[in-house]
């Protein structure tokens, strides 16, 4: 956990060019309007769009998806909370084209983040986009690219970084309080898992469109459920187990905890990786022309070596029970002074070293519902337009986080660790570990260059 010299210089020089870069993109006033639009009407999208027409600076004017039932519920729900009737597209470039938006928000599955973000910055919009950044590691860098490109804020939905307690555990280590940092272990354990059952391969339901909903990604049978089209199979919300269309819990909560490490730490990227893991418990994946299972695994591990200290990552899907004690969520930071947990529900807590001091404590101020701070990130995302500034999720640092779930879903799938530059995003002498960081994109859509 030192900054050296030359990285200090490094980022010292782009912190410069960043401030001559922002300027050109300019103040505005706090009392405009922003026509903002919203691709990916599921859960977490409705939750950011609720914020946004709350914040009073936006008229929401245009919705897509490719769910026609997201599309009807969420216009819906414009209608009665702000009055606004948002024109609705199937298609995100649609809306780009005739709505030209200057704010989009992006709650797609992970698998269509990259070309809706690319496509909104190169059509002048401003982007809120959910995490993790990509699918692939080439896609965030791409992300990055076309933002700085485009000159726009492009905030990812990290809101942990913007959480009270989180930022009160920040300024805690920041401030020297556990001495050296030699060791950190973020974790995510959700018990109660047994052997996964197939689901039955079905139509899907007339108002989804599953051919884009798919996309870039490789086209599986559907297999949600007619009967109960809010729950089960890959859509909604399923996607997340599904390594097609995402990257299982490192490449979901992951992001979050390893985010955290970074932002607390101040430290960039790892020199080196290697992750295993496994289905013992859900069993092997299945995918035939009737049934299919999800493929992630139940249980994995990563370690991430740092130049000054070791982080790992450990995620169990079952054996959830009392055993371990504490928040089932969140990272311990191990330093000479004391171990911090900095969970989510629970707010943090320091166990000093000397048992003779008292435990220091900081409640978790969170909104509902689902316990989150996107109300304090979309004001931060505002500020940032308004100021002309960087947001506090900026994409190239939510992209450097993103990275670490998606270094270790490479280095498990190799089975062999990997040394990372990433400075060039690059991972070093190994040039099938590198073929990994993009992947072919189903036609027509097109892997976005770097
Ligand atoms: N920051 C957080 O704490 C947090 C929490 C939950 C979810 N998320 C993220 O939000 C994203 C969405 O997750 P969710 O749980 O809301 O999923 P969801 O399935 O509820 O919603 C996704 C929506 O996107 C739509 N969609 C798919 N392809 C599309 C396309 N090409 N164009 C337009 N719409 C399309 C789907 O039909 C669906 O309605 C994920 O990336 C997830 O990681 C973040």
């Amino acid at each position: 956990m030192t900054v050296r010299r030359r990285e200090f210089l490094r980022s010292a020089a782009l912190s410069v060019a960043a401030f001559r870069t922002l300027r050109v993109v300019g103040a505005e006033s706090p009392a405009k309007k922003y026509r903002t639009a919203l691709v990916g009407c599921g859960w977490w999208g409705n939750n950011i769009l609720r914020e946004a027409m709350a914040a009073g600076a936006s008229t929401i004017v245009g919705l897509c998806d490719v769910d026609r039932r997201a599309l009807a519920s969420t216009r819906e729900k414009v209608k009665k909370d702000c009055g606004d009737e948002p024109k609705t597209y199937a298609d995100y470039r649609d809306l780009l084209a005739k709505e030209s938006p200057e704010i989009v928000i992006v709650g797609t599955p992970d698998h269509w983040h990259a070309l809706p973000t690319i496509a909104a910055v190169a059509a002048g919009a401003h982007v809120y986009v959910e995490k993790p950044v990509g699918h692939t590691i080439g896609e965030g860098a791409a992300m990055v690219k076309a933002a700085r490109a485009a000159n726009r804020v492009v905030q990812v939905g990290t809101h942990r970084r913007i959480s009270p307690h989180n930022v009160s555990a920040r300024e805690f280590v920041q401030t020297g309080k556990l001495g050296k940092i030699g060791m950190v272990r973020t974790f995510v354990l959700y018990g109660g898992g047994g052997p996964e059952k197939p689901r039955k391969n079905v139509e899907p339901p007339a108002e989804v469109d599953w051919d884009f909903w798919c996309g870039p990604a490789p086209m599986r049978p559907f297999n949600g459920s007619p009967d109960n089209p809010w729950g089960g199979g890959i859509h909604p919300r399923g996607f997340r187990q599904y390594l097609d269309y995402a990257n299982g819990t490192l490449g979901d909560w992951g992001v979050h905890w390893l985010d955290q490490v970074l932002w607390i730490t101040g430290e960039k990227w790892p020199r080196k990786v290697f992750s295993t893991g496994g289905r013992p418990i859900k069993g092997p994946p299945v995918l035939t022309k009737d049934e299919q299972t999800s493929d992630a695994p139940d249980h994995q591990v990563a370690t991430y070596e740092f130049d000054g200290m070791t982080v790992q990552w450990e995620h169990r899907g079952f054996a959830g029970n009392n055993a371990e004690k504490g928040e089932n969520v969140g990272c311990y930071f191990y330093g000479t002074e004391g171990t911090l947990h900095v969970g989510w529900q629970k707010g943090w807590v320091f166990h000093p070293s000397d048992s003779k001091k008292p435990e220091v404590r900081c409640e978790a101020q969170l909104n509902l519902p689902d316990h989150q701070n996107i109300r304090e990130l979309w004001a931060d995302f505002l500020g940032a337009i308004r100021e002309g500034r960087r947001p506090v999720c900026d994409i190239e640092e939510i992209h450097r986080a993103t990275n670490l779930s998606l270094l270790g879903m490479l280095s498990m799938k190799l089975g062999r660790s990997v040394a990372w530059d990433g400075a060039k995003d690059q991972i070093l002498n190994d040039p099938d570990a590198n073929r990994l960081l993009r992947r072919e994109y189903r036609g027509p859509w097109k892997y976005p260059e770097v």
